[in-house]
């Protein structure tokens, strides 16, 4: 344990310099990416972690740790997978994986992107959705504990809004409630217009 905590304060002093290639040798990454793809842009069912947040990703691993996000997928792989990480270890992942540049999954529907964007851009007022945009910001980029929506893909993003309906990881405010306004329709759109939306050009 000494010998993590003495790499990872060599990590945070030469971070600026060549944080990736050193990350890489220091953190245990194969523990990860051989689910979420080697450059963790998303593999399957496992979601796109380069370029999110990083006090988002801190939250979510502290999140699968205590087991408030019990989801299925989460439950039957992040729960197990996460379970031996220390603080240091969870900080170290969650900043060297921020420091990626995301790629958008370009998976949706593309008919259903302006009706997507709308509702992004301008909520739902008679079904009382507030805009997406306002928490999530223009290109969906997050900030601090919100996610980056933008570019992940159409298949995580609407599972995710899915399961929040059906009452799993109902503690993660306020985003059950958000999403228990939304129609099926509605959530593909959204879905599909997000996994276009690219790191900073937008859509
Ligand atoms: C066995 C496959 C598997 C392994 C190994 C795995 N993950 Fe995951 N991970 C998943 C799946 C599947 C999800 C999606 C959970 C869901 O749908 O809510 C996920 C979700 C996540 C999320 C949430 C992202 C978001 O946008 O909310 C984070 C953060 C994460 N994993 C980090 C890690 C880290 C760090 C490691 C390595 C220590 C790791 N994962 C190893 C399969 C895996
Ligand atoms: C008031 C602020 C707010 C608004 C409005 C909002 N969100 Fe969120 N959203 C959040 C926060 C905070 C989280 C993190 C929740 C958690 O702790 O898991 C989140 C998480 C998400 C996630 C999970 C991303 C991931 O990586 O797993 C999706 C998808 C999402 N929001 C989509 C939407 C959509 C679509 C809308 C508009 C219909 C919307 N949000 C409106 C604050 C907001």
């Amino acid at each position: 344990m000494k010998r993590i905590a003495t790499k990872l304060a060599i990590l945070a002093l030469v971070s600026c310099v060549a944080r990736p290639l050193l990350a890489s040798e220091t953190i245990p990454l194969k523990n990860c990416t051989w689910c979420h793809g080697p450059s963790v842009q998303g593999y399957s069912n496992a979601p796109r972690l380069a370029g999110q947040q990083e006090l988002y990703l801190e939250a979510q691993l502290t999140n699968f740790r205590t087991h408030l996000r019990d989801n299925p997928y989460s439950r039957d792989f992040m729960w197990s997978a996460v379970a031996h990480l220390d603080e240091d270890m969870v900080r170290a992942f969650a900043s060297y994986f921020a420091s990626l540049p995301p790629e958008a999954a370009d998976d949706g529907n593309r008919n259903l992107i302006a009706t997507g964007r709308n509702i992004f851009e301008f909520g739902i007022p008679e079904a009382n959705v507030a805009a997406c945009i306002v928490c999530h910001g223009p290109n969906g980029e997050g900030v601090r504990t919100i996610p980056r929506v933008g570019g992940l893909s159409y298949f995580y993003l609407k599972r995710r809004l899915d399961e929040w309906v059906a009452g799993y990881s109902s503690a993660a405010v306020p985003m059950p409630q958000v999403a228990r306004s939304l129609s099926g329709q509605d959530i593909e759109a959204l879905a599909s217009y997000l996994s276009f939306v690219g790191y900073s050009a937008g859509q």
